[in-house]
Order: structure tokens, then C-alpha cells, then sequence
């Protein structure tokens, strides 16, 4: 959580970021608070901490502060926060094992409406989330007190008041936020200028520097995509572009403005205009609550997507579709323009020149005969990128007829994509169905996509912009004319709004139990403290050992092939001490797994991407990954590419050697059949789901006397490490933790 002192308005902003994408350069003069700082094992539990560990709701534990951080930054904005809020808050969270039910069990105990429970006047029951219609209810009454999964009496009370104050001297001094500053490192240079003058005269003395504000666009790029940006201008300091303003032509905002404080000041002007003047205001809201999560929002601004190009942004079909107006500034020259599609100039790519700042954005108001709509659709609702998305202005005149329309699109090719044909021969027709045939055959036909468009689904993302189309046409058929509607088609208007989540989990202990037998109880998790604390020691944790060398792995990018390496330009980097492959490595060492038919690296033939064709071993991580970058394999594509049961089938790819075929049958299939009343015919799939590690897979060894070795590994599978040992080359082992999924401590000799 970072807290910063607002001198305008004389308040603190405690705002939620992901760590890991803040700069410590853009921490300057802004207090931050970590999971650590608000409690602890030793010294005294958070609330917070408590309630998550007792409610269950960790397991790894790896996204546990995270959660709690969250719901703090939550309670210091928010004492008593509503259940929607908490659903707000967590959806930059996510965690893979816990499952959400007993995280949010615990932490609504925070909530306006678990009070009003407490009080009796919400459910009668306290336990089940379906109240009085729990199954278990009889006569209106249940025995909870035998169910109750956590035992919220034992829970310290929270109390706002006692939380740490603002440090003082960055509420009295403004000297921090006034500093220019330059930090030098190894590879970039990161100036912060404190006004706009400064911002453009860097501009024109380094034309490729990158501006950076929340960095949740360059911090991706340099983690994942490992881009080096050398020079970094960071201009969310910069006064000039922190400012709102309203005009007569639309809403004023400088591009340091975030999208929460974005949000919250359309928000605002909802409250205090006529409806038909904030239709645009209204969609940009809808919109940026799909948009990343609220740790995204807090730093990331409006500019920054707009200049980053995505041709999957949220933000910029809306943007063209409504008209904005751009301010670009030089050291020399200022130009105002109307964003459309030729502001994007190729895949992430824009008008802008190397010299030049985005500084503004004008959103304009809307008017009585406007319609304003956007949709999206992702893989996952929250927190996710889109696969299409659209934004739809129509301008309706006497008799519905079209003055003026623009459909955009996201996710349709490089950059925002306009049919600019249909948009204007549709101007003058009807707004009625007529008019819609026309424009979806239009479409389909006009908005192709080749086979093999980057992105794929070209069936999909091609039926989804003809849905936009159809959605748009019935929302604004049932404003204007709500007898032609058709209420049939009323679903199609629907959107999605997640309905507050209620569950519970039941347990029974049996009557014989005795207190003192654990079995069957609902015992938190040995590390839950650890974990919701900060204080649980993961791999990465672990400081570093003198003389440690890192180990960076060469994976395989095709399917099926036969291959051959070439360490030699990574061997001849600074710092690279060895390669590694399946030639170092007897063949008996080289067998891994259950039947030994895993391999620990791949020998000649690859079946799968991602499979271990090496290692490079070198003095840091840094090193390790890109050397591991600059081993060339040569790849000899081998057919078939069985990828499907079909493919495999056609080929006649069978596994032979499985003794016992798992065959679940329940009932007599055949009979039941004779006697159904329906029989539905037909083909079902489901597709493959990722394993959503959030712990990273990691191991430290540290060799130790008599050719031991001790190793910490991050698995869920102690067992099959100890049979692997065990099988392989170990005498004996030493499991120090049971946790799951934690770093675990192994004592190895061989
Ligand atoms: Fe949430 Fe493991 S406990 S990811």
C-alpha cells in the first residue's frame, strides 16, 4: 500500500499496487506499508492476518499478503466497508489453491453487513450464507454451533483507530515532491522531472526515453519481454499533468491522472450533470471496471494506454468512438487532435514524434440524440485482457433516422479498427431491423479476418463483433422505441454483474469426538500466520549463499522435433560458468519419474513445447536467463504433430502398455437407456486447464559436508521427491516441514 498526501484537497490516498511493478525509483517521498509493517508473529497479529489464517483461507501462501494488503488498503479508506467492496478490491487478486470461498469468509468479517448480521438483522442463521432457507434449518431453527467452520468469537476486534499515522514530515514539507532527481544504474537511467518545461527538455535531449508513470506497461515488457529501456522519464510527479479540469468542449485531463482518479472525478460529474451530457462518462466507468484490477488502476493512467497502442486497449475503441481530443506538446510546438484510427500508425505504434508528450485528453460531453454503448469480451471477466472488444456512437435524428454513426474495434488487427464503409453508408437509413440485416451482413463481410491473424479465433472474434452489433441495435431500439422491441430478446440485453458472493462449508463432528482428537477438525494451516504475515521463507526469500551460482533452464519452443544446440555465444558471456544437456548425463541419471519415463533433459527428440533441452549455470539470475536466451537451437520439424485424439487415432498413435484402463461405470448404463425418457446424442469437450502456479517452481542447493547436499525446494509433491531420492541417489533425507507447496528443507547425501 502506498499513502500520498493530496495538497490540493488535504487528504491521504492509501492506494493498493503490485509491488513487483513499482520502481523503487517512483517510491520517492511516498510512504509505503508491506504486509510486514502491519503485524507480526512476534509482536502482535493485524487483525487482518488473524482472520485470514483462522478462516483457511491460505494454502501456499504465495498470494496471501497479497490479499491482505488488498483488505488493508481497503479498511484504511473504508472502515466498514460493504461486501461489493470487498468484490472491487480483490480482483487484481488472485490465488490458485485456496479457492476465494474462505478468503472472503474471513474478511467480510470486516463488513458493514456481517455488523448488521451480528445485530440480528440480517440472517437468522449465522452460519449458512442461504439464511433461513439452509437445509439445515428445521422449524426455523439450527444447531450452528456444531457446524461452525471458524470461531469468530476468538477474533480481536478491529479498531481503526489504532492504525500507524501519515508520516508527518511528508505532510508538512513539500521538499520530496519538489526534487528533481536522476538515478544512474548499470543499464537505465531514471530522471523524474518536477515540471512540464523540465519533462520536454529531456524529451528533446533523449527522443527515445520511454515515460513511465505506473509502469504497468514498461514493467511488463522488461520482466517478460526483457526489453531494456536505457533512459526512463518518470512524469506522474509533474503538477502540470496532474490536473482536471472542465471545459465547455468535455472534462480536461492531464496525462498523469490515473485511471481511480479518472474514474472517480466522471463519477462525480455524473452526479452533477444532466444524464444526456454523460452517456460517454458512463460507458468509460462500466469499462474500467474490467480494466486490470485495482492495483492497475491506481497507477496506470489514461495516456499511458493510449500511447502504448494495444490493439486489445479498453480504453481506446471508447476514446475514438467518442471523439477525444489529444494534446501533444514539443519543446517547441503544441497540436491539438481528434483521436481516431489514423492516430495509431501500426502495431503499437502512434502519431506521436520521438521529441513529442502526450499531455491531455479531452473527453467531450454527450448530447439528448446520442447513444454511446462499448462491450467487451475477455477470457475471464475481471482482471484479463480482451479477445474483442467495441465501441458504438450513434446519432439519431427525426424519425430514427442515422446522422452520424462510428463502430470501432479492439482486437480485430494491429491497431483500433474502423469500417469506415459501413459507417457512412449507414447515415441516413432507419434505425430499425432492416437497417441491422444490412449492417451485420455488412460487417461480416467487411471485417475479415485472414486464417492466420495473430490471435487466432477467427471464427469467434469474427461472430463477436456482429454480437456488438446486434446488442448495440436492441439497446437502443428499446430506448426509442420500446413497443418495436421485441422482449424476446431481452436476455441478449443483460450485462454482467456478479451478484454478492454467498457460500459456506459445512462440517460434522461426530458426538463420540473427543476434544484432544484433531481428525476431522478444522485446524488452520501450520504456516497460515506465516504466511499472512510475510514471514513464511519461499526459495526467493533465502538469502543468497556465498559463492552461489544460478541455474537458468533452455526450453523447447516446438512441438515435435528433432534438435541440436549451440551454447558457445552464451559460454562467452561475462559471468557464465558452465552448460549443461542430456550429454553430461549417464542415462540411468537422466530418467525421471514413476516409470523413469520423464526426462531430466530432453536427449534428441522433442514431444512437447516447454520441455528441458539445457541449463546454463552462471553468477546471477540476470546472467543465467539471457545467456540461457543465446543458446541457438536448430530445430528439424518432425511429422506427424499429433495434437488431438483425432490426429492421434488417423495415426494410430496408441499407448500400448497400459495394464489397467480406467473405466468408470456406475449402474447399468444399458437399462437405464432402454428406459429415458429423452436420449440426447452428442459430442462434448472441455478444454485443457493451466496449472495457475503462483509460486514460482524453484530449488536451492547448498552442498554440504561428506558429498551431502541440503536442498529447499518449492513442490507439492514432497513424497515423490523423497521416491525419487530414495530411487535415484539418495541415502537419506530429512523432511524438515509437511507445508504444502512451501519451500521445504531437504538434507540429501549421495
Ligand atoms: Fe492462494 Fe496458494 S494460497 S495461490
Amino acid at each position: 500500500m502506498i499513502s500520498i498526501y493530496d495538497r490540493k484537497k488535504c487528504i491521504i490516498n492509501h492506494l493498493a499496487i503490485n509491488a513487483c511493478l513499482a520502481p523503487v525509483c517512483s517510491m520517492h517521498g511516498i510512504a509505503v506499508t508491506t504486509v510486514e509493517g502491519i503485524g507480526s508473529t512476534k509482536t502482535k497479529l493485524h487483525p487482518l492476518q488473524e482472520r485470514i489464517a483462522k478462516s483457511h483461507g491460505t494454502q501456499c501462501g504465495f498470494c496471501t499478503p497479497g490479499f491482505v494488503m488488498s483488505m488493508y488498503t481497503l479498511l484504511r479508506n473504508s472502515p466498514l466497508p460493504k461486501m461489493k467492496d470487498l468484490e472491487k478490491t480483490f480482483q487484481g487478486n488472485l490465488c490458485r489453491c485456496t479457492g476465494y470461498r474462505p478468503i472472503v469468509e474471513g474478511f467480510q468479517t470486516f463488513t458493514e453487513e456481517w455488523e448488521l448480521m451480528q445485530n440480528g438483522k440480517w440472517l437468522t442463521n449465522r452460519v449458512c450464507q442461504m439464511g433461513d432457507k439452509c437445509c439445515k434449518v428445521v422449524n426455523g431453527y439450527t444447531k450452528y454451533e456444531e457446524n461452525l467452520l471458524v470461531d469468530t468469537s476468538t477474533f480481536v476486534p478491529y479498531d481503526s483507530s489504532q492504525e500507524p499515522i501519515f508520516p508527518p514530515e511528508l505532510k508538512l514539507y513539500n521538499t520530496l515532491d519538489r526534487q528533481e532527481l536522476t538515478f544512474k544504474g548499470k543499464q537505465v537511467t531514471w530522471h523524474r522531472p518536477t515540471s512540464l518545461e523540465e519533462l520536454l527538455k529531456l524529451k528533446t535531449k533523449y527522443p527515445k526515453a520511454k515515460i513511465v508513470n505506473g509502469n504497468t506497461e514498461i514493467g511488463v515488457e522488461v520482466k517478460y519481454k526483457h526489453h531494456i529501456y536505457p533512459i526512463l522519464l518518470h512524469s506522474a510527479g509533474i503538477p502540470e499533468l496532474a490536473d482536471i479540469h472542465v471545459r465547455s468542449s468535455g472534462i480536461r485531463f492531464g496525462s498523469a491522472v490515473t485511471l481511480t482518479s479518472f474514474a472517480k472525478y466522471l463519477s462525480q460529474q455524473i452526479q452533477l450533470l444532466p444524464e444526456h451530457e454523460t452517456r460517454i462518462f458512463v460507458v468509460i466507468i462500466d469499462m474500467l471496471h474490467w480494466f486490470g484490477g485495482e492495483q492497475i488502476r491506481n497507477v496506470a493512467t489514461v495516456c499511458g494506454n493510449i500511447v502504448t497502442a494495444s490493439p486489445i486497449s479498453d480504453l481506446c475503441p471508447i476514446l475514438v468512438a467518442a471523439g477525444a481530443v489529444l494534446e501533444i506538446s514539443s519543446a517547441y510546438e503544441t497540436r491539438k487532435v481528434v483521436m481516431n484510427e489514423s492516430f495509431f500508425t501500426g502495431y503499437r505504434t502512434t502519431i506521436l514524434h520521438d521529441d513529442e508528450v502526450l499531455i491531455s485528453i479531452t473527453i467531450p460531453y454527450s448530447n439528448k440524440n446520442q447513444h454511446f454503448h462499448a462491450y467487451k469480451q475477455a477470457r475471464r471477466r475481471d482482471d484479463d485482457t480482451a479477445i474483442v472488444n467495441s465501441a458504438v456512437n450513434v446519432l439519431l435524428g427525426k424519425d430514427n433516422v442515422v446522422n452520424d454513426f462510428i463502430i470501432v474495434f479492439g482486437g480485430m488487427g494491429p491497431t483500433v479498427t474502423v469500417p469506415r464503409k459501413i459507417c457512412a453508408e449507414i447515415i441516413g437509413r432507419i434505425w430499425n431491423e432492416e437497417t441491422l440485416n444490412w449492417a451485420l451482413q455488412s460487417l461480416a463481410h467487411d471485417l475479415y479476418l485472414p486464417p492466420d491473424a495473430p490471435g487466432g479465433m477467427i471464427q469467434y472474434r469474427r461472430s463477436l463483433t456482429l454480437s456488438f452489433l446486434f446488442r448495440t441495435y436492441l439497446t437502443i431500439v428499446q430506448k426509442i422505441s420500446s413497443t418495436a422491441f421485441d422482449v424476446k430478446n431481452l436476455s441478449g440485453l443483460q450485462g454482467f454483474y456478479n451478484q454478492t458472493p454467498k457460500s459456506s462449508q459445512m462440517f460434522h463432528i461426530h458426538p463420540s469426538s473427543i476434544k484432544t482428537d484433531t481428525v476431522g477438525k478444522p485446524i488452520p494451516h501450520i504456516s497460515a500466520f506465516r504466511h499472512a504475515t510475510g514471514e513464511a521463507v519461499y526459495c526467493d526469500d533465502i538469502p543468497a549463499f556465498k559463492n552461489e551460482l544460478y541455474m537458468a533452464v533452455v526450453l523447447s519452443t516446438r512441438a515435435h522435433a528433432n534438435f541440436t544446440m549451440d551454447a558457445s555465444d552464451a559460454l562467452q558471456m561475462e559471468g557464465v560458468h558452465l552448460f549443461l544437456s542430456a550429454k553430461d548425463l549417464p542415462h540411468e541419471r537422466n530418467c525421471i519419474g514413476p516409470k523413469s519415463t520423464n526426462a531430466v533433459f530432453v536427449e534428441r527428440t522433442v514431444t512437447s513445447q516447454g520441455q528441458i533441452l539445457g541449463v546454463v549455470i552462471a553468477e546471477n539470475q540476470r546472467i543465467a536467463q539471457s545467456a540461457a536466451r543465446k543458446v541457438k537451437v536448430i530445430y528439424e520439424d518432425l511429422q506427424p504433430v499429433i495434437i488431438s485424439i483425432e490426429d492421434a487415432i488417423k495415426h494410430k498413435s496408441y499407448f500400448t502398455d497400459i495394464t489397467n484402463p480406467c473405466i468408470i461405470e456406475r449402474g447399468n448404463v444399458d437399462e437405464i437407456f432402454k428406459s429415458a425418457p429423452h436420449i440426447i446424442h452428442g459430442e462434448m469437450r472441455s478444454g485443457s486447464q493451466e496449472h495457475f502456479y503462483l509460486e514460482t517452481q524453484s530449488t536451492v542447493v547448498v552442498p554440504q559436508e561428506d558429498d551431502g547436499l541440503e536442498v529447499y525446494c518449492s513442490t507439492q509433491y514432497p513424497n515423490l521427491i523423497s521416491v525419487e531420492c530414495n530411487r535415484t541417489f539418495v541415502k537419506y533425507t530429512d523432511e524438515q516441514s509437511s507445508r504444502n507447496c512451501q519451500t521445504i528443507r531437504w538434507r540429501v547425501w549421495w
